[in-house]
């Protein structure tokens, strides 16, 4: 098992990645888990992992209640958020029972968002299950819900006590889930790690035969890529760069997803779409050579990933764009490429060569 630190003071927590951790990681952490737990999933990872979780827990003398959601980005939203609290206050949960996400990025951001808010915030553990949570999502206290007119409109900073990565969980994650994680995973390499890129590069085909060494290399490596931009920036107020580098490709990705129907592209398959645009306008502001730009087009092909958008037109971009929350003053700040591996944010970007890098990157 490997461990790294989220730092933020008081409200450090660790990340656990490895085998075996669903059953595993209790027996030291009995009291973070109190006398009860509600656990949150949904109903593909349930069969597979709730009962093992439950059993695990009680052997460290925590109750546990669940709650199985339906599955998919379409149930990331209000009504299924209220299904939560209803079920935390029919189940009488109180201040100190901690709520369990087990599951993916939609249950982690979903559970994380009724753990900040359920009278005004309770203890919140981690447990993704899917290579993008546990790469990304899981980590670094950002929670929310879908908008039928934004992704991730409504939403709450609210950092979890724990973080519990089980890296057998991975076997049972379909090929398509695989290499939408493998986006974000990228994505580390593109805005600040130029040597994980190259690392990527080389071990691809291990990454997507599932190479259980390989994949935890490169969870440990996001992860400490992600703890760094973190602490350094936990809610996003740098006036430049900081956390908003995570979102390289996530403006545009945010309005394929948004424009397409929450569910119809995954999170990954539109960042990687997004990132291409990034990366398309990064060479039109002269930053990335057409070679850089044809570096990234290939690897993102190698892992299976989408490097055009849908035809929703330039208009309609600009449009869903218009929503992100990098906006200022109605301007759009854009995450780009100075160079492979520096990210930067942008708000000098004409709208013309904005239109023209989508279009370029449109089927
Ligand atoms: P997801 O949660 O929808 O999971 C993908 C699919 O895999 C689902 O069908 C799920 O049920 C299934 N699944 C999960 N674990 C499995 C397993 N071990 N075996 C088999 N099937 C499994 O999608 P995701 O890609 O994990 O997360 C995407 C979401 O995360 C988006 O809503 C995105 O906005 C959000 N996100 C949040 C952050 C953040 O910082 N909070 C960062 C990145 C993405
Ligand atoms: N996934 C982007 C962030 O956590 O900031």
């Amino acid at each position: 098992m490997q461990t790294l630190t989220i730092d933020l003071g008081a409200r450090s927590y660790p990340i656990l990645i490895g085998p075996g951790l669903s059953e595993t990681a209790w027996a030291e952490r009995a009291p973070l888990l109190g006398r009860r737990v509600c656990i949150v999933s949904n109903e593909v990872v349930a069969p597979l992992y709730l009962e093992r979780v439950c059993a695990a827990i009680a052997k460290v003398g925590a109750d546990t209640t669940a709650l199985v959601l339906p599955d998919g980005e379409s149930f990331k939203n209000g009504a299924t958020l209220d299904r939560i609290y209803d079920h935390l206050l029919a189940q009488r949960c109180d201040r100190s029972t901690p709520i369990v996400a087990l599951g993916g990025g939609v249950i982690g951001d979903l559970a994380g968002f009724a753990a900040a808010t359920y009278q005004r915030g309770v203890p919140f553990i981690q447990m993704p299950t899917t290579l993008l949570a546990q790469v990304d999502s899981s980590v670094g206290g950002k929670t929310g819900i879908n908008h039928p007119l934004g992704k991730n409109m409504i939403g709450a900073f609210w950092q979890p006590r724990l973080v519990v990565a089980d890296t057998d969980t991975l076997k049972t994650l379909p090929d398509r889930e695989l290499s939408a994680g493998l986006a974000e995973v990228i994505k580390y390499g593109l805005i600040r790690d130029l040597p994980f890129l190259a690392w990527i590069e080389a071990h691809l085909d291990r990454l997507m035969a599932r190479d259980p060494e390989a994949l935890t290399v490169a969870i440990e490596r996001s992860c400490a890529n992600k703890a760094e931009v973190v602490a350094a920036d936990e809610l996003e107020t740098a006036q430049e760069g900081g956390r908003a580098l995570l979102n390289l490709g996530h403006t545009f990705g945010h309005a394929i997803e948004t424009g397409a129907g929450y569910g119809n592209w995954l999170h990954g398959e539109a960042v990687a779409a997004g990132t291409m645009m990034a990366c398309e306008l990064s060479r039109r502001l002269g930053w990335l050579s057409d070679k850089e730009v044809e570096r990234v087009r290939a690897l993102l092909l190698r892992a299976r990933l989408p490097v055009t958008g849908p035809a929703l037109g330039a208009d309609r971009y600009i449009d869903l764009m218009g929503h992100d929350k990098k906006v200022i003053a109605g301007r759009l700040r854009l995450v780009l490429l100075k160079r492979l591996g520096e990210a930067v944010t942008w708000a000098g970007a004409a709208e013309t060569e904005i239109r023209a890098a989508i279009e370029t990157c449109c089927a």
